[in-house]
């Protein structure tokens, strides 16, 4: 990604669903000192989206695009984020798949984070599956989006151990809290900080 200018930060979306842990953590990582990016707009698909509540406790403007009028939501989804000067756009949890036009249009400037170490485990229940299928590890991946899913450029990963009492709800716990320490990273690396 294009080198910082001066000390100005470049402008994020996140992009959420449902609770926003990584949304609050990318935000607090974000007015840090060391921070490449300003979060500075928050995209929901779901008007009931627990993580919306950061938007007020952080004061960062939100936009809640149902997507029930798909083309019409994209088109002032894409002005929106023009008149912001969005420059990357952060996938924290997001459920909605991306059309391939909006992909191209952020081409290497969207990342999403995964909850397995991918390729493995792409899609839904992934803690699961790993449970199911006896894995030694696991763990989470942020990467870059790209027209398939879940299949974008790795950019970084960090694995965990499945422990002998481990079920899906106890992975998702560990897994979060990683997620929490990857994001961050992620970004960092992507600037060559
Ligand atoms: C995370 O596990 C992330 O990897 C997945 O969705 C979850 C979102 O959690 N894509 P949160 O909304 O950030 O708490």
């Amino acid at each position: 990604m294009a080198p910082l200018i001066g000390n100005k930060k470049i402008k994020t979306a996140v992009f959420i669903s449902g609770t926003g842990s990584n949304l609050k953590n990318l935000v607090l990582f974000s007015k840090k000192k060391l921070s490449p990016i300003s979060i500075d707009l928050i995209v929901s698909n779901n008007p009931k989206s627990k993580g919306l509540v950061y938007a007020k406790k952080f004061k960062i403007e939100k936009k809640v695009f149902n997507f029930k009028k798909r083309v019409f939501d994209e088109k002032r989804l894409l002005k929106t984020l023009k008149d912001r000067k969005i420059n990357v756009i952060c996938l924290a949890g997001y459920m909605r798949i991306l059309s391939k036009n909006f992909i191209k249009i952020f081409k290497g400037k969207i990342l999403n984070i995964h909850p397995s170490l991918l390729p493995k485990y792409k899609g839904l229940n992934t803690h699961k599956r790993v449970l199911e299928n006896k894995e030694k590890y696991t763990g989470c991946t942020v990467h870059f989006v790209s027209s398939k899913l879940d299949s974008g450029k790795i950019i970084i990963q960090k694995r965990i151990k499945i422990k002998k009492k481990d079920t899906p709800k106890r992975i998702a716990k560990r897994v979060l809290m990683e997620e929490h320490k990857l994001y961050p990273k992620a970004i960092l690396k992507i600037f060559n900080l």
